[in-house]
């Protein structure tokens, strides 16, 4: 298993990676937006980035990964959990207590993931996706 890779807060030095890489296309001025006030988080391997994860804030406190994604060649190397790592001592520092993230209903494997890594079920959005729902996860942290 590697872990010879850093993680950290984006910097616009990612915005290459960051607006062709993973399944999310979020537009420029929010993805500028999002670097700018530290709501991305990007793991390099080798000065090369190969995983990050977008934040939002529920209630503009409560962290929610709201995308997570490794490139497939780097999977289960640990980048994905050094990424939560990050984030949960980031959210420990100003005095959290849970991490929320969700997954579609009927994507077993990021569900199988989060369970793995310490997430647990806390309810459906219902209808969401074209009807298909939204599974939310919550992990407590300390
Ligand atoms: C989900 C994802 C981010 C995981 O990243 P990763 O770097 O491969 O994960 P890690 O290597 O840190 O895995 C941590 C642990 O989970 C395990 N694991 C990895 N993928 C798993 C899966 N699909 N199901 C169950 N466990 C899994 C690893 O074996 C590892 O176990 P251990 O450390 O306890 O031995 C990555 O697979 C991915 O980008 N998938 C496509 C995008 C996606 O579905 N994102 C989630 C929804 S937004």
């Amino acid at each position: 298993m590697s872990k010879n890779f850093e993680t950290g807060w984006a910097i616009t030095e990612d915005w290459g990676f960051l607006s062709t890489a993973g399944v999310i296309r979020l537009s420029e001025a929010i993805l500028r937006r999002k670097i700018e006030w530290q709501e991305i988080i990007v793991a390099c391997k080798e000065q090369s980035q190969v995983g990050y994860a977008h934040i939002d804030y529920l209630w503009s406190y409560v962290p929610f990964i709201a995308t997570i994604w490794v490139g497939e060649s780097e999977r289960n190397q640990g980048v994905g959990r050094t990424i939560l790592a990050f984030l949960e001592k980031d959210a420990c520092m100003r005095g959290g207590e849970v991490i929320y993230s969700s997954s579609q209903c009927g994507e077993v494997e990021p569900q199988a993931w989060y369970r793995r890594v310490g997430f647990e079920e806390c309810g459906i959005l219902s209808g969401h996706n074209e009807g298909v729902g939204e599974i939310l996860f919550r992990k407590r942290i300390n």
